[in-house]
């Protein structure tokens, strides 16, 4: 006979279901698994052969087959033993049809019969609740399959012989309840910089529009602290962002009890992280550092110390919002609308461009560091800034009267404004673009002789008009005026890669 149940396999951040098909056949005992499986899948066959005789069933000595169908979409992880489990206690009668047909499961065993949590829960969960059945998974699991709907029947059993009981209507499982609603850890005040307005200015419009950030300046300027302050500055995750968060966190097996975060991710990997630690992949694909950073910040400290084909990975995401991993036999898309914010020092030794603290190596300390990063890495960056030591009169001034709340109040101010339009300002293009940024007549002249004079890209051009229109925005004006283009070529250097970051000669009296 053929037992059915379902389970679920993941690409990128979504679920798709999977067939559980098990056949026991006359023949010599035999155990196969089939449908494109892995290592992990294949292994399936000693947990389940344990965790049956753990709870004192033994598998027929008949030739057992499962089919893990669409058979050519690859199988992936251990969350196929709680299925196949299933599958072969409704064929050989230990628990009735339904509990196959009318569920989704996902679930690793253990040795003695437990059921251990798997990553991708909420998916396979919100999978199920499309498809108008129910959901078994692990306990541990219970808490993040809840948040998939009210209506979804769920069974988090801790072992099998729980579920088992169940069915038997021994023990009846209650539903789970989902986890708590959290918000991230305490936020950094930005009262703690002293001085550094013109980079305080610069953050508050870049997490105003959404737009990227470089700070270029000496060690112990601030700009470590700085950007470790900018998660305060962001208002929380709407209902839909924070679904799609949680879903990339949950196929990550980042959701502990089923909390979920209101606040937006901030991610700040190690300059030694790998390509796949980067945008995700591996041999299991994983989303990566930009994945988990979706509706967030993904902060790199120390720019010129990452890989340069890790740094030029992010080229694509940074412009489309999402990374495909291409494999010979599959497609994976992980969504990807991170904001970049950088930070580097202008030279190796830290101090080039510096009065009085003479870079030994002269220019071409300087030079040799800042072409570590790539020119159309830099010109995807809107604000590209400065950050000067700080004095010793700045550190003794009194802490500063605005903080983090002041600021983060203009911040969600302009961001409401912005997605009454539609978007925030970093993501407009084509024809809203031109509508909602155009400058007025002293504004686009001024434009015009900068995009000359500083040799601008296309690119470059249509990121200063993002900017200007947050900065009118924070501004509380209706159009952009030749002043809030100042203050945004003001954050723009030049020319591209590694002289892009050196200190333009003069600078507009405008802003940063
Ligand atoms: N503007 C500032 N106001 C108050 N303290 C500051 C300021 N700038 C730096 N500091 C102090 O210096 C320490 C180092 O700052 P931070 O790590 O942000 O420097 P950095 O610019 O990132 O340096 P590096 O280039 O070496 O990474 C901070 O922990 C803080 O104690
Ligand atoms: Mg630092």
């Amino acid at each position: 006979m053929t037992a059915r149940t379902s389970s679920a396999s993941f690409e990128g951040a979504e679920a798709r279901w999977i067939d559980v098909q098990v056949q026991i056949a006359g023949g010599l005992p035999a155990f196969n698994i089939v449908g494109l499986a892995d290592k992990a899948v294949a292994e399936s066959r000693e947990r389940v052969r344990a965790a049956f005789a753990a709870i004192g069933l033994a598998l027929p000595s008949q030739r057992v087959i499962v089919n893990l169908a669409p058979a050519d979409r690859p199988k992936e992880g251990a969350h196929y033993d709680l299925p196949v489990a299933i599958g072969l206690m409704v064929a050989i009668g230990v628990l009735p049809p339904e509990a196959g047909q009318e569920y989704l499961a996902m679930g690793e065993l253990g040795l003695d019969g437990s059921i251990a949590p798997s990553p991708g829960a909420l998916p396979a969960a919100m999978l199920a609740s499309e498809r108008e059945c129910g959901f078994i998974c692990a306990e541990a699991s219970g808490p993040e399959a809840a948040w998939a709907g009210g209506d979804l029947p769920i069974l988090a059993p801790r072992s099998l012989i729980q579920l088992v009981n169940h069915f038997k209507g021994n023990q009846v499982l209650a539903r789970p309840a989902p986890g708590d609603l959290v918000d991230g850890p305490g936020v950094k005040d930005l009262r703690d910089v002293r001085g550094q307005e013109t980079a305080k200015r610069a953050l508050e419009v870049a997490m105003a529009g959404g737009h990227n950030l470089l700070m270029v300046g000496p060690p112990g300027s601030g700009k470590s602290m700085l950007a470790s302050r900018a998660p305060g500055l962001l208002p929380p995750l709407t209902a839909e962002e924070l679904l799609q968060v949680s879903m990339i966190q949950s196929v990550a097996g980042m959701l502990d009890r089923g909390e979920l975060s209101r606040t937006r991710p901030f991610r700040s990997p190690h300059h030694s992280a790998s390509m796949a630690a980067m945008v995700g992949g591996g041999s299991r694909i994983r989303p990566g550092e930009a994945s988990l950073a979706h509706h967030g910040v993904l902060f790199l400290d120390e720019l010129p110390e990452f890989h340069p084909q890790v740094l030029d990975s992010l080229r694509e995401p940074l412009e489309t919002g999402e990374i495909a991993i291409v494999r010979a036999n599959s497609r994976v898309c992980f969504p990807a609308r991170f904001q970049l914010i950088a930070a580097m020092n202008p030279c190796r030794c830290g101090w080039g461009g510096e009065n009085g603290q003479a870079c030994a190596r002269g220019p071409k300390c300087a030079q040799s560091y800042q072409a570590r990063v790539s020119g159309p890495m830099i010109d995807r960056i809107d604000l590209q800034i400065d950050v000067p030591p700080v004095t010793p009169a700045d550190l003794a001034l009194p802490r500063p009267a605005e903080g983090t709340a002041e600021c983060a109040a203009r911040v969600a101010q302009a961001r409401e404004t912005q997605m009454a339009r539609g978007s925030l300002n970093a993501h407009l293009g084509g024809e809203r673009l031109d509508r909602v940024c155009a400058p007025d007549a002293p504004g686009a002249a001024l434009l015009a002789q900068a995009a000359e004079a500083m040799g601008l890209t296309a690119r470059s051009y249509h990121r200063i008009l993002r900017t200007a229109r947050t900065i009118a925005d924070l501004d509380g004006a209706d159009g952009v005026r030749r002043i809030h283009i100042a203050e945004a070529l003001s954050a723009r250097r030049a020319k591209p890669a590694g002289q892009a970051i050196s200190r333009p000669a003069a600078r507009t009296s405008a802003g940063f």
